[in-house]
């Protein structure tokens, strides 16, 4: 399924995707790996993905035969595959892995011990009201050693629970793998869901102090209350008000 366009360094893979897919130089099922990125990407454009050269997995790839079932969903079923390679991988160096130790974050932040060890980037492309394609960026820290001070007590990688650096083209090849597969999987959408509320249930014991959403609207004092059908987070204010966050950043109470 895959094509594999390898860089030694790129400003970022999700920007060379997307603008070879809006030129139509690109299409379905090809995959651009970085070993650096001097510009990555974060979900907001306030937030740049850092790397260290050649120690992480920085990919973005892109997808037009999309199962419509899902077709709206499409940053979870990515979530979902890196959670399931990243507890793979876990399990296979260090034998006894307790996979709770990997959490997915809503929407799409996959913390290990609960620091950050991956994120996903999901934009859709739409021409008038038909979706063309969606392109997925995800950056796993794998082999980096340490972090710069602003991010340092909130970002972690692979690595430093393993005893040796991993290979990355085979963490890419089990990720791409696992993508594959998990595309095929959650065409059934109630498996989607059911599994995105099981890995997302221990938000629950969380208390938000404010959640933000992209049009400038501030909630305070929060707890999450579930995940709607279409992958919204479902929130309720002290006074018991519930509000359907389809997509906001949250600040947590320590
Ligand atoms: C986030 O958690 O804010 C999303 C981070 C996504 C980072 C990846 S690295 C590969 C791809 N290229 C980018 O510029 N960003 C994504």
């Amino acid at each position: 399924m895959w094509t594999i366009h390898h860089y030694d360094e790129l400003p970022s893979t999700q920007t060379l995707a997307r603008s070879l897919f809006d030129e139509a130089k690109a299409g379905h099922g090809e995959v651009f790996v970085a070993a650096h990125q001097s510009s990555g990407r974060g979900q907001y454009v306030w937030r740049m993905w850092d790397d260290e050269p050649g120690a992480n997995l920085l990919l973005s790839f892109i997808l037009t035969d999309i199962p419509e079932s899902i077709s709206d969903v499409m940053q979870f079923v990515a979530g979902l595959s890196v959670l399931s390679t990243i507890r793979t991988i876990l399990d296979r160096e260090l034998r006894s892995f307790d996979a709770s130790r990997v959490k997915l974050k809503w929407p799409n932040d996959i913390l290990l011990d609960g620091k950050k060890v991956s994120g996903v980037l999901s934009e859709a492309v739409w021409s008038g009201q038909s979706l063309k394609g969606v392109i997925i960026g995800i950056g796993i820290n794998v082999n980096q050693e340490s972090f710069p001070a602003r991010v340092a007590s909130k970002a972690t990688a692979l690595k430093h629970i393993l005893a040796d650096t991993l290979p990355l083209q085979q963490t890419r090849d089990l990720l791409l793998a696992t993508i594959e597969y998990t595309l095929r999987y959650y065409t059934d959408r109630a498996r989607l869901l059911a599994d995105l509320r099981s890995e997302l249930e221990w938000m629950k014991s969380l208390s938000v102090e404010s959640a933000t959403t992209p049009d400038g609207a501030t909630f305070s004092s929060l707890t999450i209350s579930g995940i709607s059908d279409s992958g919204a987070l479902i929130v309720q204010t002290s006074e018991g008000t519930e509000h359907v966050l389809q997509s906001a950043t949250l600040n947590f109470k320590a």
